[in-house]
């Protein structure tokens, strides 16, 4: 079956805290994993950027679900392409808020000072979220290192 990519922005319908975001992510985790999508997922007070990938028909499902969740609007697709494979092949679903982006980031893949998922064209939300997923995967190889280096 074929890999699909689909790339969406939205706008918040109001201000989302921390433990409601994480709720989403735990959720998302877990079903993603049930259903073979990988992604990521960009937070930010002007709203989201989200990548999935996976097989066509578990990726339309899971769009249809989010489009009608009440938690954000103006769900609109940046891109649906089929893919020769997954670039976000060891992320259930990556997570990382704008606040947590350094501004050279956003300098290097947008026009804007602050990130506006709306500002970002498909081929820039790849790279984009591209970029920071390998950040983080650092970030998290680095904490685990310690973690351990603490423990022995
Ligand atoms: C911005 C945003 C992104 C979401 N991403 C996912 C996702 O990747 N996977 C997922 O299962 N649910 C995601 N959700 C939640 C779904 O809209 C829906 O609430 C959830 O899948 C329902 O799961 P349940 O039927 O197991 O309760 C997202 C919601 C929002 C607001």
């Amino acid at each position: 079956m074929n890999i699909v990519r689909l790339t969406y922005a939205s706008r918040l319908k109001k201000p989302l805290g921390h433990a409601a975001l994480e709720k989403i992510m735990d959720v998302s985790r877990r079903n993603n994993k049930k259903l073979g999508v990988t992604g990521a997922l960009c937070s930010s007070p002007r709203g989201f950027l989200q990548i999935l990938e996976g097989p066509a028909a578990a990726v339309n499902d899971l769009y249809n679900r989010i489009v009608r969740d009440p938690r954000h609007s103006q769900v609109t697709l940046l891109e649906y392409v089929k893919v020769p494979f997954r670039e976000f092949e060891n992320w259930s679903m990556a997570y990382i808020r704008t606040d947590e982006i350094a501004k050279a980031l956003l300098h290097k893949y947008s026009t804007h000072h602050v990130f506006d998922p709306f500002s970002m064209g498909p081929m820039q939300a790849r790279v984009f979220l591209l970029a920071i997923t390998e950040l983080r995967a650092h970030y998290l190889a680095k904490q685990h290192a310690g973690s351990r280096t603490r423990s022995s």
